[in-house]
């Protein structure tokens, strides 16, 4: 299995002009005489729409190491470079940012060889941003490379972006300039000049000049009894060897300092976050005990909890293929292997682990709210053509292996809402969250998506209207609400 590719052939691109659409070049698939190899067969007859899939496996097994919002942060900058090479092969697409892209020249030019270089550059364009934003996984990723006879070293090449190889590098290169100044600290420079941790908190005055101030907790609030508001308190961890840590608040600035994409910021301020829960602990404490003694006994509810835990591996999948008081209770879900025992409260935890952020609202449930509108939205109507089915298969528990499920279990999803009921609700059978946080969650994020499917519509058809960011434009704060206005501070995670 070899592509041939002519490393001599092309120009090489200090700018690209605006007006002037490149030549497509490097490949001479067409040109060989004699008989093409499997891929090369397999690209021509179009057998492969999408090349670059082998590698999503395990550039997500990677991602999901990281925390939630920085998983979200990474696939978005992924997603969007990836979007940027198939717009240059595009009749109207913009770019991200509203700008024409550079496309590739369609006339006179042969449009299997057109294809097979789409094909390639976005290939080549998932591999290049994978390992640049996710260091760790070129390991993982270099094996699939090779598998299509691919060197890595082409993209140390200086051939330019008629190239596919050149506009990979292109356009992966121009999308990190882009991102350094994205409000996520990712270098850590906003926080400390030296010695700077990424994603650290910071505090800072925006361009508008609204500030942010980095999060802390609220003395005032932190005696127990019954109070009305809690604000978010560490978990001590584990990491099973020895050494314990206690939970920092993971990017508390993300919401107030992040840049928006695809959805203006007066839109975003505009969103009435709901008032904070008047949560009697007690009985929330009741609830939890009660949801997680039944989901001990229920392995179709632990396969779809651990399912839904990281959305990587099961919207984005799906997609691809269409706390607590401490006193003495009753309660029975033991831990992994256990089922239900009767415990001390102190000793109890939820099956999959609780995310270094405020409880309310659910961030999950949030996650799942805008995946399933922008899945009706896009594909118009909340009805799945295709139904979605997973399969547990038995014993493929990740908390409980070889145990749990005792045999293969199948769900199905006929309607997108019925995967946001429930990512939402397995957040309760695992104990992850109170109840009211899920609904919370569930309205306050509904039609969050709108703008965003509308403006990708916009950038689709050429109008630059639809420009999801400036890519110019300096960090902005979005202010932050006060606790007990019924606009608490950090309501937007969890
Ligand atoms: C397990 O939980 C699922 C989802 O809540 C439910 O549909 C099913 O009936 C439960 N199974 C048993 C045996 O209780």
């Amino acid at each position: 299995m070899k592509l041939s590719f002519s490393l001599a052939l092309s120009a090489s691109f200090a700018s690209l002009a605006a007006s002037e659409c490149i030549t497509p070049n490097g490949l001479h698939i067409l040109d060989q005489s004699g008989a093409r190899t499997g891929i090369e067969q397999a690209l021509l007859s179009g057998q492969l729409p999408f090349l670059f899939l082998p590698l999503a496996e395990p550039f997500i097994a990677e991602l999901v190491k990281a925390e939630t919002p920085i998983q979200f942060r990474l696939a978005q900058i992924h997603g969007s470079t990836v979007y940027h090479t198939a717009a240059k092969y595009h009749a109207t697409a913009l770019d991200i940012w509203g700008n024409d892209v550079n496309r590739y020249c369609t006339e006179h030019v042969d449009e299997s060889y057109l294809k097979v270089h789409e094909e390639v550059a976005t290939f080549l364009t998932f591999y290049y941003s994978a390992i640049t934003l996710v260091p760790s996984s070129k390991p993982k990723l270099d094996p699939v490379f090779s598998m299509f006879g691919l060197d890595p070293s082409i993209l140390e090449s200086d051939d330019g972006p008629s190239t596919p190889w050149g506009m990979a590098k292109f356009v992966v290169q121009e999308m990190a300039v882009t991102v350094v100044n994205d409000g996520w600290n990712a270098d850590g420079k906003l926080a400390n000049e030296y010695n700077a941790l990424s994603y650290s908190d910071f505090d800072y005055i925006g361009a508008n000049k609204v500030a942010y101030n980095r999060y802390s907790v609220n003395p005032n609030l932190k005696q127990t009894g019954n109070f009305k508001f809690w604000p978010w308190q560490p978990l001590v961890e584990s990491d099973g060897l020895g050494y314990f840590t206690k939970q920092e608040h993971v990017t508390p600035f993300a919401g107030f300092t992040g840049r928006l994409y695809g959805m203006s910021r007066d839109f975003y301020n505009s969103v009435t976050s709901p008032a904070p829960p008047q949560y009697d602990y007690v009985v929330e404490a009741q609830d939890v005990l009660e949801t997680t003694r039944i989901m001990a006994n229920n392995e179709t509810q632990k396969m779809v909890l651990e399912y839904f835990d990281s959305k990587f591996t099961s919207i984005l999948p799906i997609q691809i293929g269409w706390s607590i008081a401490s006193r003495q209770s009753n309660f029975d879900y033991a831990g992994p292997y256990q089922g239900s025992k009767l415990m001390k409260a102190q000793d109890w935890q939820p099956h999959v682990r609780v995310m270094p952020h405020s409880e309310f609202p659910s961030g999950s449930a949030c996650i799942c709210t805008a995946f399933s509108e922008t899945l009706a939205l896009l594909s118009g109507s909340n009805d799945i053509s295709v139904p979605v089915t997973h399969t547990f298969p038995a014993g493929s528990s990740k908390k409980e292996p070889g145990l749990t499920p005792s045999t293969d279990i199948t769900v199905e999803f006929k309607k997108w809402s019925e995967i946001t009921e429930l990512c939402g609700e397995s957040r309760l059978w695992g104990g992850m969250h109170f109840r009211e946080s899920v609904s919370a969650a569930n309205e306050m994020c509904s039609g969050f998506i709108n703008s965003v499917v509308d403006n990708s519509k916009k950038l689709k058809n050429g109008d630059a209207s639809g420009s999801f960011a400036s890519k110019d434009q300096a960090i902005e704060v979005s202010p932050k609400r006060k606790a007990g206005n019924n606009k608490g501070r950090g309501l937007r995670s969890g």
